[in-house]
């Protein structure tokens, strides 16, 4: 892990409630999936390239039309307020000043309309009113949404064991699985297209047929994702499942992927395998707890330089340089 997530890891730690760092920290089940992440990624090889004059090295991407400065973009976590007052708010300011993208989660704690101040996509659930998750995607694309992730991995909330929400309650109610309609179908991707305007992404994928089937069904992209271990425990890993759903893909649609992503070198396998962009959840809230805005622009600022810097040592200049055969087949 980069050493300026592991100090924000820490200083969060001393100062989040237990309930809310147990929340945090949670996986699934036994948790197999969520210890899985870091080390998949660290179990990859890269094939470094020499003398490509790497004296300049540009991580800028651009994303569904957003110009950002990195590829390390905020993903969608509940209820911010848990970490620091000012909440998302503070996340987007934080995620803005460091020239990222923020996925802004349904169970945000302040209405959509308070918080973006950059680029920024909006994430849904199929809720069982579908009125309600029409609404909300109207409202984010009317305050400026770029897009719209549907989460597809919540059908039901995964078990957690020790951090249930119920420890939460009181803090606010975050992951009312409850309200999931898991009769949602690939239906939903034209819905929500229908409804917000907006490119559907389907975050959540982890095979390379159901991101065909996703794209079949009118989605722009895929995020390749296992909630970060929260919901399916045994579940396979992001690193495992990315070189088959970008083979799928091809050039036909986006392909972004979360889960354990704590460094550069994370970032730049993730890229080289077929990712467009990376997302990060508990490293944001850790950045967000320990110092608001400024932690969380500390955060995608370390993460970004890391990546500029192991560019250079690969021996690529930019994004479009960062190609398969970085890394080597498995
Ligand atoms: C505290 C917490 C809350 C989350 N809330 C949401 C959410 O509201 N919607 C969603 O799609 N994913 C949610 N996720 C999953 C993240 O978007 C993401 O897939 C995962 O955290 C990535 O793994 P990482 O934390 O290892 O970076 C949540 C994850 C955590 C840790």
């Amino acid at each position: 892990m980069h050493p300026t997530l592991a100090a924000q890891q820490a200083v969060a730690a001393r100062r989040l409630p237990e309930a809310v760092a147990r929340y945090y920290g949670a996986g699934a089940g036994e948790g197999v999936t969520a210890a899985e992440a870091e080390p998949s990624w660290q179990g990859l090889r890269l094939r470094p390239r020499v003398l490509r004059d790497v004296s300049l090295v540009d991580t800028a991407v651009e994303l569904l039309g957003s110009r950002l400065r990195t590829p390390v973009l905020a993903g969608p976590t509940a209820a911010h307020a848990l970490a620091h007052p000012e909440g998302e708010a503070a996340t987007a300011r934080g995620v803005a000043a460091a020239g990222g993208l923020l996925v802004l989660s349904t169970r945000a704690s302040l209405p959509l309309e308070q918080v973006p101040c950059g680029p920024w996509w909006f994430q849904a659930y199929v809720m069982r009113d579908r009125g309600r998750t029409r609404g909300l995607v109207q409202r984010a694309a009317a305050a400026g949404a770029s897009a719209v992730v549907l989460t597809g991995d919540v059908p039901y909330l995964g078990p957690r064991p020790g951090s249930s929400r119920l420890d939460l309650l009181g803090q606010g109610e975050v992951d009312p699985g409850a309200e999931q309609d898991p009769s949602a179908g690939l239906e939903t991707i034209e819905e929500l297209t229908a409804a917000s305007g907006l490119p559907v992404l389907v975050k959540g994928v982890l095979r390379g047929d159901d991101a065909a089937a996703c794209l079949d069904a009118g989605a722009t992209g895929v995020v390749v994702s296992n909630h970060g271990g929260r919901q399916l425990d045994r579940a396979i890993s992001s690193a495992a499942a990315l070189p088959e759903v970008a083979r799928t893909v091809g050039g036909r649609g986006l392909v972004l992927v979360d889960g354990g992503i704590r460094s550069g070198l994370d970032v730049l396998c993730a890229l080289a395998i077929g990712a467009s962009a990376v997302l990060v959840g508990r490293p944001v809230l850790w950045g967000l707890a320990a110092a608001g805005a400024a932690g969380v622009e500390e955060c995608l600022t370390a993460l970004t330089s890391d990546l500029a810097l192991v560019m250079g040592l690969a021996g690529a200049r930019s994004l479009a340089e960062v190609a398969a055969d970085l890394v080597r087949p498995p």
